[in-house]
């Protein structure tokens, strides 16, 4: 059994998705939550779910192999990024290369990087005039939002489109997907499974 551990920062409306749909799979199972906020909803969730919980302060994410060593010794093979807000150590993408994957709430490689996330990104979409956005599944690298595109799906941004309509949309397009999308990648990742 593949041991996931999902990082989040906020609600963890994904999180929640990930943990119910990894419930029911022969190959994988959520065995951690790692946050840096103890009020984000999804500490909660990780609680109610029986999930462990591995809440770390700021000073902590940035202490050289901390985070990496619980990982580590909670034998966790695949990463999922879900609206974490902080930089992830270099450490962590190194040793989990090809193995750590993040949900971005548009269509990368435009809206991505510094300052891209919740509303800034919908609102940046409409404000640019595009007609459509999205999501994008993508491996993490040292780069922010630049690792390779595994998968993206689109909606319209309609005329009237506001960052709250649009976020609602985009939600829906990433509970559709991303668990499908995370436990084929962790298929090909571990074929032997
Ligand atoms: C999602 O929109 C995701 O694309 C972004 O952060 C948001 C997390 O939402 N990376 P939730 O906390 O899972 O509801």
């Amino acid at each position: 059994m593949i041991r996931i551990a999902i990082f989040a920062s906020g609600t963890g409306t994904n999180a929640l998705e990930l943990i119910r749909f990894f419930k029911n799979s022969k190959t994988a199972k959520v065995e951690l939550v790692v946050s840096n906020n103890s009020n984000a909803g999804v500490c909660a969730i990780a609680k109610e779910q029986g999930v462990n919980l591995f809440l770390i302060n700021n000073e902590e994410l940035q202490t050289e192999q901390f985070v990496l060593n619980e990982l580590v010794k909670q034998k966790i093979d695949f990463i999922v990024l879900a609206g974490f807000l902080r930089k992830v150590p270099t450490e962590i993408i190194r040793h989990y290369t090809g193995k750590i994957i993040n949900i971005h709430p548009a269509l990368l490689p435009k809206f991505g990087g510094k300052g891209m996330y919740g509303d800034n990104v919908h609102q940046a979409v409409i404000d640019s005039g595009e007609t459509e956005s999205g999501i994008s599944i993508h491996f993490v690298t040292e780069h922010y939002d630049e690792g390779a595109i595994i998968f993206q799906a689109k909606c319209s941004v309609d005329k009237n489109e506001t960052a709250k309509s649009l976020a609602n949309k985009v939600h829906a397009l990433e509970h559709e997907y991303f668990s499908k999308i995370t436990q084929e990648q962790i298929e090909l990742c571990f074929h032997s499974i």
